[in-house]
């Protein structure tokens, strides 16, 4: 994290900045980025989705670092992100902020094609071959101690027309979001305030495997929808790692093929293991098989 000046600490900064002092930067180390971000690089995916929480405290020099983090892991046509709370700590002038993001953050030509992007930007659709990323925004500025996130009914009402477009297409649809999208997966003043309607929208309209970050843990569920089950699969921090403290950096990677009728999609997970500090295949699961 870059110095901040004082007059950039009077806001919701001011206690994010104690709280980085005071811990978070022994727990999230640059080092440890760079050991995943290497092995992601070196593991040369078809394409990297990053759901969120970029920066600390939304320092415009925070962004323009996070910016150029995106451009080492891959072309802008070949990494999605997504913004998470962090990024939405304080509200700033969107070319100050993650505008800097935006070659990232924005549909592919065939995304475009199958649904266009609203004014407000999300949701974006990439399209690559039989595979469909649909990008949500959660990302809401908030009072001091508060993480929560919304979608809101514009971003949801469109969601749901996008899930079906998508599903009309026979794509495998892959549903990117910060937050945990289920109303017990966390609480009132960290949690996704519009969880139960957001519920409704997935159960209706289907996904097949819906990723999100912001609990900083490995999670699998399975939810039941209209179209048949969607895994949700939340991933640790990429950067968080204290000897002895479990979950640490880690990863995903998603194999998905089209099987029978259905889709086969296997996880393999990858995450940093201590002395000497390496990146290793922590998880092989196969999520669905139909
Ligand atoms: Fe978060």
């Amino acid at each position: 994290m870059p110095r901040a000046r004082r007059r950039e600490l009077l806001s919701k900064r001011m206690i994010g900045y104690v709280n980085w002092h005071r811990g978070r930067k022994y727990v999230h180390r640059r080092e440890i980025l760079d050991l995943i971000t290497r092995d992601i690089v070196e593991r040369k995916p078809d394409h990297i989705a990053v759901t969120g929480d970029l920066v600390n405290l939304g320092l415009p020099e925070e962004f323009l670092r996070a910016a150029e983090w995106l451009h080492h892991l891959g072309p802008p046509a070949k990494v999605t992100a997504i913004p998470g709370n962090h990024d939405a700590y304080v509200r700033l002038h969107p070319e100050a902020g993650t505008g800097h993001w935006l070659p990232f953050m924005e549909a592919n030509d065939a995304g475009e094609a199958l649904f266009p992007t609203p004014a407000t930007r999300f949701p974006f659709v990439r399209r690559f071959g039989d595979v469909a990323l649909i990008a949500l925004s959660s990302a809401i500025p908030t009072m001091p101690f508060i993480a929560a996130g919304k979608i809101g009914s514009p971003q949801r009402e469109l969601l749901g027309n996008a899930l079906d477009k998508l599903a009309r297409e026979g794509l495998f649809r892959v549903l990117l979001i910060h937050h945990p999208p289920l109303r017990l997966q966390a609480g009132w003043h960290r949690g996704l305030r519009d969880a139960d309607k957001f519920k409704k929208v997935l159960q209706q309209h289907g996904a097949e495997l819906v990723l999100h970050g912001h609990n900083h843990e490995q999670t699998v569920l399975e939810f039941p929808t209209a179209t048949g089950p969607a895994i949700i699969v939340g991933v640790p921090s990429a950067s968080e790692a204290v000897e002895g403290r479990i979950p640490t950096a880690r990863y995903n990677e998603y194999a998905i093929a089209r099987q029978g009728g259905g889709w086969r999609v296997e996880m393999v997970g990858r995450s940093v293991a201590a002395s000497p500090e390496h990146v290793w295949q922590c998880e092989r699961r196969v999520l669905r098989e139909r």
